[in-house]
């Protein structure tokens, strides 16, 4: 582990003035030894959020409701084409349904196993760039032990995180995954859990940071606490001193193109999926979340305005039982909400400091009984006269039980109202769209 270890004094004297210079951005990161290889990641990963960033965040907003509009029309066209089959054969099976533009691109295919990269072109929103292991070998994680964090054993889910190379990483079967510490994934990683039930919980978190082109997809993410922190490797070429970790379920820390799909989370310490520190180009989608207070937060300061990079899909998520607030809870950034079902809180829903810009798009709000909770949104930090001009726009969306979306926008909202906007899927379509939101049981050969 020499190669490691701080040793000569020139390392120490570059180690503090890394250190002081980078005080004020490094202060949250839990890098307890913010070395020159942190620095360089830090760097990298703030020019590929510059370069991931889209200019007219708009016209995403508009291609992601187009995508919707399209997959249930052919859903519509299938269901049809499917009665006049039934009419004929008997025995047809009952039909996948996949009404949402994300699934259909392959989860109504008997071929998914065998073909399990072509989710890579799949993602739709902020992260629909996102490819994951494409074009790496596929690596199957045999072990669920998480014994050495420092030398992961091969065939371990760690060991296949820290590679390199892009990885396509899957499961030889169901398995409980205990982290030990939290889990430092690297770029170019697809972590897939479809064909088996892969439950990372009772241990610390799965942690993105300063990465990009990072997908997980369909496991479950429950119980998960704040690591003692220590000596972790984060990739085959460097190991470090980490603080405690957050106890986030999957915390995307100043990384870009990130995929979250078809996940199960719930009851962790800090948030279920929190994105924060610059992280943008992010898409949650599918997902099923419950039994927890601070669900997302996207962005952690009020004082780093350099998060005004973010930007974040959150689509065809079931926020349900359980769920207290954030959902999310944002700041700066660019954030779509769209098409998600939200049946449970008890707080509010969405929230917000900082100026974010949030487009909530074909929802459904299902207010809870409490009289004093039935605002959907949460304008936090300052005055009224001020977040009055805060862009948070609410179309085709379905509130329900007494919802109230509190829209503002003022003069920032005419920008909006000028353009050619898609108009969403409406909310009411959102029991169809989220009906098998959560981490799925597929098995090979048939549809999931
Ligand atoms: C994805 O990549 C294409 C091609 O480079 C680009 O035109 C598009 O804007 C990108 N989409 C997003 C959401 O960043
Ligand atoms: C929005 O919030 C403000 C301040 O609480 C309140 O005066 C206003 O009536 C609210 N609007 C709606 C539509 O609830």
């Amino acid at each position: 582990m020499e190669g490691f270890q701080w040793s000569r004094p020139v390392s120490l004297v570059l180690y503090a003035v890394f250190f002081l210079l980078s005080w004020a951005a490094v202060s949250e990161t839990n890098i307890a030894e913010y070395d020159e290889h942190w620095e360089q990641r830090r760097l990298q990963a703030r020019a590929l959020a510059e370069a991931t960033y889209h200019p007219d965040p708009i016209a995403v907003t508009n291609s992601f409701n187009h995508a919707v509009h399209r997959a249930m029309k052919e859903e519509e066209e299938d269901t049809s084409t499917r009665r006049q089959m039934l009419g004929k054969h008997k025995k047809f099976a009952g039909p996948c349904l996949a009404t949402n533009p994300i699934d259909r691109c392959w989860r109504c295919r008997n071929d998914w196993a065998t073909d399990r990269m072509r989710m890579a072109q799949c993602a739709q929103g902020f992260g629909r760039n996102t490819t994951g292991g494409l074009g790496g070998k596929i690596y199957i994680v045999t072990d669920g032990s998480d014994d050495d964090v420092l030398e992961p054993k091969p065939g371990t889910l760690r060991w296949g995180v820290i590679q390199k190379e892009p990885l396509w990483i899957i499961f030889a079967r169901s398995m409980l995954i205990k982290l030990k510490e939290e889990l430092m994934v690297q770029s170019d990683k697809t972590i897939d859990g479809r064909g088996a039930q892969v439950r990372v919980a009772d241990g610390c978190q799965i942690t993105v940071q300063y990465v990009h082109n990072v997908i997980i997809a369909n496991i479950h993410v429950n119980d998960l606490m704040v690591g003692k922190g220590g000596r972790i490797r984060d990739s085959t070429e460097h190991a470090g001193f980490r603080t405690q970790s957050d106890g986030d379920g999957v915390s995307i820390f100043g990384a870009t193109k990130v995929w979250v799909d078809h996940l199960s989370l719930a009851n962790c310490q800090d948030g279920l999926v929190d994105v924060i520190a610059e992280a943008t180009g992010v898409t949650i989608s599918n997902c099923h979340l419950t039994n927890h207070n601070d669900v997302m937060l996207f962005g952690s300061s009020d004082s780093n305005q350099k998060d005004e990079i973010m930007q974040v899909t959150v689509a065809f998520n079931h926020f349900g039982r359980g769920l207290v607030q954030r959902m999310p809870r944002c700041r700066w950034g660019f954030f779509h909400v769209v098409n998600n079902d939200y049946t449970h809180w008890l707080m509010y829903a969405i929230g917000g400091s900082k100026n974010p810009t949030i487009i909530s798009h074909g929802n459904r709000y299902i207010a809870p009984p409490n009289m004093a909770a039935k605002q959907v949104t949460k304008h936090l930090g300052t005055e009224e006269s001020e977040w009055n001009n805060w862009v948070w726009h609410s179309q085709e969306d379905l509130l329900m039980n007494g919802a109230v979306f509190n829209q503002t926008g003022g003069e920032n909202q005419k920008k909006l109202d000028s353009r050619d906007l898609v108009k969403p899927k409406a909310g009411s379509y959102v029991t169809r769209l989220t009906r098998y939101a959560g981490s799925m049981p597929c098995r090979a050969g048939k549809p999931c």
